[in-house]
């Protein structure tokens, strides 16, 4: 058993690594700036929706080796390991905010002990480089005789599998210069059985990086495709399952929409850009990725504008807020693009979403919300589906109609059945589906 301080333990990885570690066996103190949250976090109520974390939470605290506090002095007195999971944000040019980073590192720094040594765990997904940027601070700061050493652990969990993704692993990666401080944190995920894959701190760092911009690259390739298809006449939904039968290609990340969107991957992709950016090179891929992200979101919206003949005056009916199903998080969620570019072009928004209600009321107050699908339809010009919530396949198609206005449904995440659609007497328009009113040309062989 290990005594573990995991700074930024209020938010989705502290707080899914401090009830992990604790359910592990540990002794975890998670440590965060918000007096609020480790309130609520002590009384064993989570300030976030993830699945399975409000019950190990309980346990942790039941079982007496969990516990949350404000205080730096507290959470590092017998602190073996720190895992350092604080925010790394975007700056305004894409490059990453290490402010947060920085500030703990010296907070770690001036209360190292001496006699004993103390494993700093970079969490973080940091630019490569942060983990000796950390080493610095931390050292810079440290007593005399102070004995640290710094792990590059970066995780990749999805958003509404925290729990699961950490605990079940499809591997560990460890980034150092130390094998006996590396073996000591493989140490603590040995429980789980995962491959471990020790390496430095830089190509640690890179996997982190380069994992996100592929699965990134995927959806932005199949949305091109996607373009493609509308142009050429075929269906990108068949295209992707055609290409993702090749085990070498697989069918994940192949979903053709308006795109990504989350606290990861646009931060990530553009944070990745600007490295190799700074390094000198031209990231080409890279920048196409981010593009036809932007693209797959405005062309969602000049389709709308299109085929309503002009969105001033239109009321439109935007159904999913969150950035993807299965959570409540807004956060660079492309129905929110879509919605503002709706907004600039004079159109009324009505909005339903099964889980981001609580969310939306906050951040998106001038919205008319909505109770459901079919409250949000009433009058509306057009019915655009943006987040892909396995509740809205199983929509009542001709009740959605007859509760509205006009009769079109923009299906942005290819959800939907477009022939149960028209037999609803709807307008359906996917995305890479092509039909014959969507503009395609003829096939080059049939010209
Ligand atoms: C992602 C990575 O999956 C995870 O490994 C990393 O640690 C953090 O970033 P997350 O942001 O939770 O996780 O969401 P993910 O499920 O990967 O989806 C990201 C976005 O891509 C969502 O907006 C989703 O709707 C979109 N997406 C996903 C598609 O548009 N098409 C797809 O085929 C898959």
């Amino acid at each position: 058993m290990s005594t573990i301080c995991v700074v930024g333990g209020g938010g989705y990885v502290g707080l899914g690594y401090a009830v992990a570690l604790a359910r592990l066996g540990n002794q975890v103190i998670g440590l965060d700036i918000d007096a609020e949250r480790v309130a609520m976090l002590n009384a064993g109520n989570t300030p976030l929706y993830e699945d399975g974390l409000e019950s190990l939470l309980a346990d942790g605290l039941l079982a007496g080796n969990l516990r949350f506090t404000t205080s730096y002095d507290d959470a590092l007195a017998d602190a073996e390991f720190v895992f350092l999971c604080t925010g790394t944000p975007s700056l305004s040019d894409g490059e990453a905010d290490l402010r947060q980073v920085r500030a703990a590192a010296r907070a770690i720094g001036e209360r190292l002990p001496t006699g004993r040594r103390v494993i700093v765990v970079n969490k973080s997904t940091m630019p490569v480089g942060a983990a000796e940027m950390v080493a610095m601070v931390v050292g810079a700061n440290a007593p005399h005789g102070a004995d640290f050493r710094v792990v590059s652990n970066p995780e990749f969990l999805r958003e509404g599998m925290v729990v699961h993704d950490i605990l079940h692993p499809d591997r560990v990666v460890l980034g150092g210069d130390d094998p006996d401080a590396t073996a000591a944190v493989a140490a603590l995920y040995a429980p789980l059985g995962a491959p471990v894959i020790q390496t430095d701190h830089r190509s640690a760092e890179l996997i982190k990086y380069a994992a996100n911009a592929f699965l990134a690259t995927k959806i932005s390739f199949i949305n091109d495709i996607a373009r493609l298809c509308e142009r050429l006449g075929a269906d990108v939904t068949v295209v992707a399952e055609g290409m993702g039968r090749d085990p070498r290609i697989g069918p994940r990340f192949l979903h053709a929409g308006i795109g990504f969107g989350g606290s990861c991957f646009p931060k990530d992709v553009g944070a990745l850009t600007r490295m190799a950016e700074g390094a000198g090179l031209h990231p080409g891929l890279l920048r196409a990725v981010l593009e036809i992200n932007a693209d797959a979101r405005r062309r969602f919206v000049t389709r709308a504008d299109a085929l309503l003949n002009g969105l001033e005056g239109r009321t439109v009916a935007v159904l999913g807020l969150a950035f993807k199903e299965g959570t409540d998080d807004l956060r660079e969620s492309p129905a929110i693009s879509v919605i503002d570019m709706l907004e600039e072009r004079g159109a009324t928004i009505r909005a339903h979403d099964p889980r981001a209600m609580a969310n939306a009321a906050r951040k998106l107050s001038h919205l008319v919300l909505c109770d459901d699908a079919y409250h949000a339809a009433e009058g509306a010009d057009a019915v655009m589906l943006c987040t892909p919530w396995p509740e809205y396949r199983s929509l009542d198609l001709p009740r959605l109609r007859a509760a509205m206005r006009g009769d079109l449904l923009m299906d942005g995440r290819n959800l939907l059945d477009p022939v149960n659609a028209v037999d609803a007497g709807l307008r359906y328009e996917g995305i890479g589906r092509a039909t014959k009113e969507s503009g395609s040309i003829p096939a080059p062989l049939a010209r």
